[in-house]
Formats: C-alpha cells, structure tokens, sequence
C-alpha cells in the first residue's frame, strides 16, 4: 500500500451493510488479481460490460485495490483524467474522451455520513448518463439503483494478491457478470 490515502477529518466509513458471512452467502464469482496491473486489467474489462445510468460499489479494506480497479475502469471506458484516490474530494466526474463516450463518476464515500450527502454531492452530470463508481459505498448509496454492481475486494496479509468477488444485485448484473467469470 502507497500511503495514506485518506486526509485527516473524522472518518464516517468503514460501514457494513452485511457481514463478511453474509457477502460469501451471496455468492457470485470470485477472481483472484495476483498483481496491480491485473487488477487494472479487469477494471478495463469490466468497462466493456458497463453502460449509461450503471452503480457499481465497491468493498474492502484500506489499500484492497479499489482505486486500481477505478482506474482500469476510467481506462476502458476511455475518459479524461487521472483516477485518483480523492483525499478531500468526495466525489470526481471524468469525461469522456471521444464523443458519444460515458462519463465516470468515481465517490469515495469514506468520509460521508449520510445517504443525503451523497445526494448532495450535487455532481454536474445525472447519474442516468454516467457509469457510478463508489469506493466505501456499502450501506450507503444503494437507494440510488435498485440494480447494482457489488464488488468486494480482500487482501491476504503478506501477498501483492487480491480477490474480487463479483456480486450482482438486480437488472441483468447476473448475465453481465456471467460474462465476465464465466
Ligand atoms: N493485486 C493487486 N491489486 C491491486 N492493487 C495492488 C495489487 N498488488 C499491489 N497493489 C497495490 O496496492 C495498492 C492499492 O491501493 P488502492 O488505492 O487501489 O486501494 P483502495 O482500496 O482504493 O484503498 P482506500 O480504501 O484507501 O481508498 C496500490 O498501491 C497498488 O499498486
Ligand atoms: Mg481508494
């Protein structure tokens, strides 16, 4: 892990909507990432599958990889911008590049308290027309899509490997993701 990645202020997060029982309970496809740039990867390919109007959450500890799949995301879907774990900004849009391209909107709710500071954000863009990533969001923004991505994301504690675990909640996340893990 690269540093601190979150300011000082007081830190609302972590919040768990289920346990860790719970999650596993769940089930969904569970991929193992044994380097950065595999976990970037999959945020590239993971793009492919992600449309206008998408929330994806994401899940697990500080330094799991959340960023880095964000990354890979912006990459695949092309937009402008470095994606950056944001230390005093909650929320970030990154435009697409080419016209016709989705923008990402990527909320790090670490520090948020309520569901209507997410609602407050008061980003410039709908979240209708853009892809929603949010690192720390369990618990908190599921009121904003009845359908979702969620992907959590653990670090075994002397190894660079990480696993995701691919979660679809609703819509057709469950054939997205199939596609992705067959
Ligand atoms: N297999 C891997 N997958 C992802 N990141 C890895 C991997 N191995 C090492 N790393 C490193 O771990 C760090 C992950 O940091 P990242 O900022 O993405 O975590 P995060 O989950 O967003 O943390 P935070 O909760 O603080 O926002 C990076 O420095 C990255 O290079
Ligand atoms: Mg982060």
């Amino acid at each position: 892990m690269s540093g601190p990645l979150h300011g000082p202020g007081q830190p609302a997060g972590p919040r768990v909507a289920l346990t860790p029982e719970q999650r596993a309970a769940l089930g969904g496809p569970v991929l193992t990432m044994p380097t950065a740039a595999d976990m970037r990867a999959l945020g590239a390919r993971l793009a492919g599958v992600l449309r206008a109007g998408d929330l994806v959450v994401l899940t697990g500890p500080l330094g799991a990889g959340k960023t880095v799949l964000v990354q890979g995301i912006g990459a695949g879907l092309d937009v402008r911008g470095v994606v950056v774990s944001p230390t005093f900004v909650i929320a970030r849009v990154h435009r697409p590049a080419r016209p016709g391209g989705v923008p990402l909107v990527h909320v790090d709710a670490y520090r948020l308290g309520s569901l209507d500071e997410v609602d407050d954000l008061d980003l410039d863009v709908d979240m209708a027309d853009a892809v929603t990533v949010v690192e720390w969001g369990a618990g908190l923004v599921e009121h904003l899509n009845d359908a979702r991505l969620e992907i959590a994301m653990a670090r075994a504690p002397d190894s660079e490997e990480r696993t995701v675990r691919l979660m679809p909640f609703g819509g057709d996340w469950a054939a997205r993701v199939a596609s992705l893990a067959p």
